[in-house]
């Protein structure tokens, strides 16, 4: 095929799976650092870098929940999505739907209204100025407890209009879906649309109750789903779309190896699966170096790649047109390359 790594750059694509929390570049931590008066535990941008070696989920939202801290202002918000956003259209991501933690942030005292206005206000003029579209799915942390969520999804009730969906992320393990089963009926009664982390780290078993106990429309990551074959003919036959993060997935040892990827195999097995950054900042790569190591590493196929590419526009939650018209850009793309 043509030079892959170009091809890949110029392809249109949507990212349906991105933490705003973790597009913070460490330059921009150590500037929010300097500008909030906040300490950062390390000596300057390398150090950071450097920090970034995580044996398991936990290791990274360790420091992910720490690096947080710097994000204190309006404005910070606001610089920390246009940056993503920048980043997003230069790799010719069409529409972006960006998770975000607001109880990483309230915790802290930091008011819901500082961080919506925010990254609104970036999403936004990213709009106007880089001709992408955006979505923001609230996103509940799920080592805390449901009443806490359910305070949030009050909080958030304000801008009920700025968000699209919720979803579920944080420490897996011993924490399954059935713990939020309320809250997210709650928000599929207010026409909130339903997401959910499972099968990163934790069993098939979790992927089953996002699916029946939180009726979610995509499952974020759902890598352990291939565990279990009657799961896997259970998502294909229902095409449930499979936010896959190959970069996440090396950096926090989901996967041993790149060339040990299943988004072959998911492809193969008739799954509806995306490539996406999860915590770009954090592992190593953006959209477009997402899609380059699992290619490289699995010799995907162009087909396969534009395949990828069309299921991340057929998962959004975009109107039928706006589909219709980012998959027959995808197709003139393809048909372009030589
Ligand atoms: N998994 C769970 N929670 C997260 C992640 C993730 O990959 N990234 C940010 N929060
Ligand atoms: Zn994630």
């Amino acid at each position: 095929m043509t030079d892959p790594a170009a091809f890949i750059a110029g392809l249109p694509k949507a990212e349906l799976h991105v933490h705003i929390e973790g597009t913070l570049e460490p330059e921009l931590m150590v500037a929010l650092a300097r500008r909030n008066n906040v300490a950062l535990p390390y000596a300057d941008v390398d150090a950071v870098r450097a920090a970034y070696s995580f044996g398991n989920l936990q290791d990274f939202l360790d420091l992910y929940y720490q690096g947080m801290n710097v994000l204190q202002q309006e404005q910070d918000y606001y610089d920390l999505a246009m940056a993503y956003l920048r980043r997003a259209a230069e790799q010719n991501v069409l529409h972006a739907e960006i998770f975000f933690d607001p109880q990483g942030h309230t915790d802290r005292g930091i008011p819901f209204r500082t961080v919506i206005d925010g990254l609104w206000a970036a999403m936004k003029d990213a709009e106007r100025s880089y001709g992408l579209t955006t979505s923001l799915i609230l996103s509940f942390l799920r080592h805390l407890d449901e009443a806490a969520a359910e305070r949030t999804l009050d909080e958030a009730m304000p801008w009920r209009e700025r968000f699209i969906g919720v979803g579920l992320d944080s420490s897996e393990k011993g924490h399954p879906p059935s713990k939020f089963r309320r809250v997210f009926a709650r928000a599929r009664s207010l026409g909130l649309k339903a997401v959910a982390h499972a099968g990163e780290e934790g069993p098939p078993g979790y992927v089953r109750e996002a699916l029946d106990l939180l009726q979610v429309q995509r499952i974020d990551h759902g890598n352990r789903a291939l565990e279990d074959d009657a799961l896997v003919a259970r998502l294909a036959q229902e095409q449930m779309p499979l936010t896959v993060c190959p970069l996440s997935n090396l950096r926090l040892c989901v996967v041993p190896d790149m060339t040990q990827h299943p988004l072959r195999r998911m492809l193969q097995a008739g799954l509806v699966a995306t490539v996406n950054s999860d915590d770009p900042a954090y592992f190593g790569g953006y959209m477009t170096e997402n899609f380059a190591a699992v290619q490289q590493a699995l010799g995907l196929t162009r087909d396969e790649i534009v395949t990828l590419a069309g299921n991340s526009f057929r998962a959004a939650f975009l109107d039928e047109a706006a589909k219709q018209r980012h998959l027959a850009a995808l197709a003139a793309y393809a048909a372009a390359a030589i």
